[in-house]
């Protein structure tokens, strides 16, 4: 099977590159990825020698790139998206750009080439915000209900790839997962970049009241939860994927990594709130459970103490990424611009 990832050098996408080039050895996979800010090649650095993985460098909003690297494609996992709420506040162009048009363009390329599937990775940030104490979560019945620039363009883009399912007809899948932590997250993002400020003895800054709920997913069971819609997962169906957190909010969060690297609460610093900040998300990951047997496994404690002990091992991956070095470090490695 010859499998086109889009966005493959950002977090969940090298990750999954990473997983599946272990776990179907025999497959090809094409990265296909603009590098952006946010895309680094040195995160698969593992797999750059292997046969069966080429990268293409290009953005998704460039038709003739797409339709090129596009033939004799049978799947389409499509990650590459401007993925961070707090740009899509300052800026909301670009994710408009890349996260709506740019799915636009994967679609018509992927209806004109005949693709077997095409697998949509979304967030669960479509769904809106949920209250605290409340006891209900998002499932695949939740109407939309997007109140950031990054969400309403993930929410965009969902409806896109339902209509071109339903319109013409395209064998499409969709997944909204909640947040994922793991290694090769981009330590803009709260966990990586908590962790990464306590180990350079930086505080941690952290939004309003701190009494905000995310419902954290380990890279690896997201991956495996991917493989498994790509596997048996029926055309034209959405599936939640949610982790094991029960109700942790951010403060706790930040306690449980001020522990785990001997540090003191005096690193907290509350700052001011993100202006439209979802106050709790929750996912109910039934129907993946019941349908295709998957869960995610390992508790979060221990997860994020592994989590925790790869940035402690990886200084040099994030050093250079945080001091914007790593551009410059791609050219001159890869020969890329
Ligand atoms: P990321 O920001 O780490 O990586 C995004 C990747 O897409 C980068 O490699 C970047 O270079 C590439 N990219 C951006 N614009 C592009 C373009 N125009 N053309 C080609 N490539 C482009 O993101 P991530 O955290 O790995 O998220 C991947 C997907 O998962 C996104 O669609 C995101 O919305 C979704 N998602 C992420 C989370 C999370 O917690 N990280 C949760 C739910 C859903
Ligand atoms: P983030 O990782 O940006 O993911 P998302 O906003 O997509 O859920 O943020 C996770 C939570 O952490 C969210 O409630 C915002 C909060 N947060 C902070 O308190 N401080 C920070 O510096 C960041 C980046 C996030």
């Amino acid at each position: 099977m010859k499998l086109l990832v889009t966005g493959g050098a950002g977090f969940i996408g090298s990750n999954f590159i990473i997983y599946w080039l272990k776990n179907h050895p025999k497959d090809l996979v094409i990265n296909l990825d603009k590098l952006t800010y946010a895309g680094n090649l040195e995160n698969l650095k593992d797999v750059e020698e292997n046969p069966n993985y080429r990268f293409v460098q290009g953005d998704i909003c460039d038709s003739s790139i797409v339709d090129s690297t596009m033939a004799g494609v049978d799947v389409i996992v499509h990650f590459a998206a401007e993925s961070h709420v707090d740009r899509s506040i300052l800026e909301p162009s670009e994710f408009i750009r890349t996260n709506v048009l740019g799915t636009n363009i994967l679609l018509r390329s992927a209806l004109k080439n005949k693709i077997k599937r095409f697998h949509h990775i979304s967030t669960d940030e479509v769904f809106g915000k949920l209250e605290l104490g409340e006891k209900n979560k998002f499932n695949e019945r939740t109407n939309y209900n997007p109140r950031s620039p990054y969400s309403a363009s993930k929410a965009a883009s969902d409806h896109l790839v339902r209509a071109y399912h339903f319109t013409y007809g395209l064998p499409i899948t969709i997944s909204n997962c909640s947040n994922n932590f793991g290694p090769y997250q981009f330590p803009e993002k709260f966990i990586p970049l908590a962790i990464t400020n306590l180990l350079e003895d930086k505080k941690v800054p952290v939004y309003g009241d701190g009494l905000y709920v995310r419902d954290w997913l380990y890279v690896e069971d997201h991956c495996r939860a991917i493989d498994l819609i790509l596997q048996n997962g029926k055309i034209g169906e959405t599936y939640c994927i949610g982790g094991l957190t029960k109700e942790i909010n951010n403060i706790e969060v930040i306690k449980k990594i001020v522990g785990l690297l001997g540090k003191t609460e005096g690193a907290i610093e509350y700052v001011k709130d993100r202006p439209g900040h979802d106050r709790r998300y929750a996912v109910d990951w039934t129907k993946i459970k019941n349908e295709l047997g998957w869960e995610p496994q390992g508790d979060f404690d221990q997860l994020l103490a592994k989590t925790v002990d790869w940035y402690k091992q990886h200084q040099d991956w994030w050093k250079s990424v945080k001091n914007g070095e790593y551009k410059n470090y791609y050219q001159t490695q890869y020969g890329i611009k």
